[in-house]
């Protein structure tokens, strides 16, 4: 496996490969790895001939300063992870090489990024759409693959690729969980012994809404989840019901085909977020 920090080498590398009819797979993480993010790798390694995997804490995603901070780094074991599950190049470059100069580029992702994340962290999703722009143009693969953890971030992924009309797929990846349904996440490690006995409780919340639907009104859901958080200790910044494709609230549960929970709850000064898919209905 090759571990590259400079732009030109991975430029140098990969451009050979693309002369060929092979396809590259590509997997943007911030490291910490996880089996979350291994199982895109695994994906990845599985559909395309190469896999290449990016590890960059990118500091203009941050809006809180202590966030980047504390941000766990442990390159050493994600190359480890990375080997083992048979990447073949990573790209690891630092903050002066993805940022040699200011950062202007404003994106404009409409009603997207007026809701959940995009309301509650002020220019989180133009520092992400920056960068991942950045990578996507530098390693050019075939398909990338992102979580649908991060649920928004796939939807303004989704756009920016429209809107830029890049030569990429787009694969969206199942959220992997922990045995007792929480979601795994780079953030989990900085929650305290107590904190991480009680963090399942946002996947329970998100079943209990599942078996809520059409039972209570789309408020009442609301309501009830993020006042049930709220008893178990959590800080919910919000706890929303969706439409799965624009990613705007829904009042009634016949208002969409396809409906999603999403959650978003501090566990002391952990911020974790999840989903969860309340309903599909395909036409036809
Ligand atoms: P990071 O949080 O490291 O996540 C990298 C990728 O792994 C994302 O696509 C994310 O959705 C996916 N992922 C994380 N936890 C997952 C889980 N439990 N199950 C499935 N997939 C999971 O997301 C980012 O980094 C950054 O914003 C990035 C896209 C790299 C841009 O900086």
């Amino acid at each position: 496996m090759l571990v590259i920090h400079t732009i030109s080498e991975t430029r140098r590398h990969l451009d050979g490969f693309r002369k060929s009819d092979k396809t590259l797979g590509f997997v943007p993480t911030m490291g910490a790895l996880h089996q979350g993010h291994i199982e895109l790798i695994r994906r990845s390694c599985r559909e395309n001939d190469m896999t290449a995997c990016s590890i960059f804490v990118n500091p203009i995603q941050f809006n809180n300063p202590e966030d980047l901070a504390k941000y766990p780094r442990t390159l050493e074991t994600d190359l480890e992870m990375l080997r083992e599950a048979g990447c073949d190049l990573v790209f690891v470059p630092t903050v002066e090489e993805m940022y040699p100069g200011p950062v202007t580029e404003k994106y404009d992702f409409g009603p997207l990024e007026k809701v959940m994340e995009g309301a509650h962290r002020p220019g989180h999703f133009n520092g992400v759409a920056i960068v991942v722009k950045k990578l996507l143009d530098i390693i050019q693969p075939n398909r990338a693959y992102f979580g649908e953890k991060d649920f928004q971030q796939l939807r303004i992924i989704q756009s920016l690729v429209k809107i830029k009309a890049m030569p990429v797929e787009i694969v969206p990846c199942p959220i992997v969980r922990e045995a007792d349904g929480l979601a795994m996440s780079s953030r989990n490690r900085r929650l305290s012994e107590a904190e991480r006995a009680n963090a399942p409780e946002i996947y329970q919340t998100l079943l209990m809404a599942a078996k809520l639907v059409r039972v209570r009104t789309v408020d009442e859901v609301k309501n009830i989840c993020a006042e049930n958080l709220t008893k178990k200790g959590f800080v919910v910044d919000y706890f929303e019901i969706a439409d799965i494709e624009t990613l705007q609230p829904v009042d009634d549960w016949n208002d969409s085909p396809g409906v999603i929970a999403c959650v978003a709850a501090f566990l002391g000064s952990v911020r974790l977020i999840d989903n969860m898919i309340l309903f599909r209905i395909f036409a036809g």
